[in-house]
């Protein structure tokens, strides 16, 4: 974007939808912070990351912007840099420690309530733990909160909650019936897909709560889902229709369902009939089970 003058000022009405399509819908800072007012800033040249710093998955000091590059960056992607933190490989460590540790589900929210190692939270209103029934046969996994899960800090309260819940009532099932939780716990800012690092900090806590609900059935809702739980690089598309399993850390098998994600089904409706299949196979295997 160039800078403005007087003439050339973007509307603002227009900057701010702008930001709403891109998914910017928070501000970070308490005071607005007038970037058209900031003089340009000479073009700065890379620093070479060392070889840690490019090693897969792991972020660095070495590859963050320094303070003078992130003073570039708009007030909605920075995080407070009192309280982000970049996560790596002993904050890994730390989640797994904490996963198993925890021997309630009770407990394990409380760790991770309690753990400052992944950047994602530096960012969100809430921890969003889990929603339903603790002891039920059924258990779904998204991906991660959106806005309006971020607010209340209960997963799939927005609109593609709203779907969720007309396909389990469908299959005869509503919140009282099933268990419902999401691979990130935090909200990733302006919706964005959470990182792979960010996936690898948060698995050890969705795995562990998979294990203390020990359901009779998980249904991996979307292919973040799907990949993360159930070891695969497939694609959705591929994956959605057919039994896989889950295997717990301590070797419990868990059959999974993946099945598209009610956000993609609200994209696409054309596609809401596979996931209907699909539901259809959940009650069949629950008849099957019990
Ligand atoms: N999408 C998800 O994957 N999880 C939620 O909780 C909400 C939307």
């Amino acid at each position: 974007m160039t800078a403005a003058s007087p003439n050339n000022r973007p509307d603002l009405v227009d900057l701010l939808a702008f930001y709403a399509s891109a998914g910017v819908d928070d501000a970070l800072e308490d005071q607005p912070v007038n970037r058209f007012a900031e003089a340009p800033k000479p073009v700065e040249r890379a620093v070479v990351p060392s070889a840690d710093a490019v090693a897969p998955h792991r972020s660095t000091s070495a590859s963050r912007p320094e303070p003078a590059d992130r003073a570039n960056v708009p007030p909605v992607a920075r995080a407070p840099s009192t309280t982000a933190t970049v996560p790596d490989e002993a904050q890994a460590a730390l989640a797994r420690q904490l996963a198993t540790t925890a021997t309630t589900l009770d407990e394990l929210r409380q760790h991770m309530a309690a753990f400052d190692g992944c950047n994602l939270k530096a960012t969100a209103k809430n921890l969003v733990f889990a929603d339903g029934n603790p002891e039920a046969a059924v258990m779904l996994v998204g991906e991660a909160p959106g806005r309006d899960e971020d607010i209340e800090g209960l997963p799939f309260v927005g609109r593609s909650g709203r779907l969720l819940d007309r396909m389990l009532a469908a299959i005869g099932l509503d919140r009282t019936s099933v268990y419902i939780a999401n691979v990130i716990p935090w909200r990733p800012p302006g919706n964005r897909t959470p990182t792979p690092h960010e996936t690898e900090i948060c698995r050890p806590f969705i795995e562990r709560q998979i294990e203390l609900v020990n359901p009779k059935v998980l249904i991996n809702l979307g292919g973040p889902s799907a990949k993360t739980l159930l070891n695969t690089t497939e694609g959705i598309l591929r994956l959605r229709g057919n039994w896989r399993v889950h295997t717990t850390a301590s070797g419990i098998t868990i059959p999974a369902m993946p099945t598209l994600h009610p956000a993609y089904l609200l994209r696409t409706p054309a596609h809401k009939k596979l996931a209907w299949r699909d539901f259809l196979e959940v009650k069949a295997k629950l008849r099957a089970l019990t």
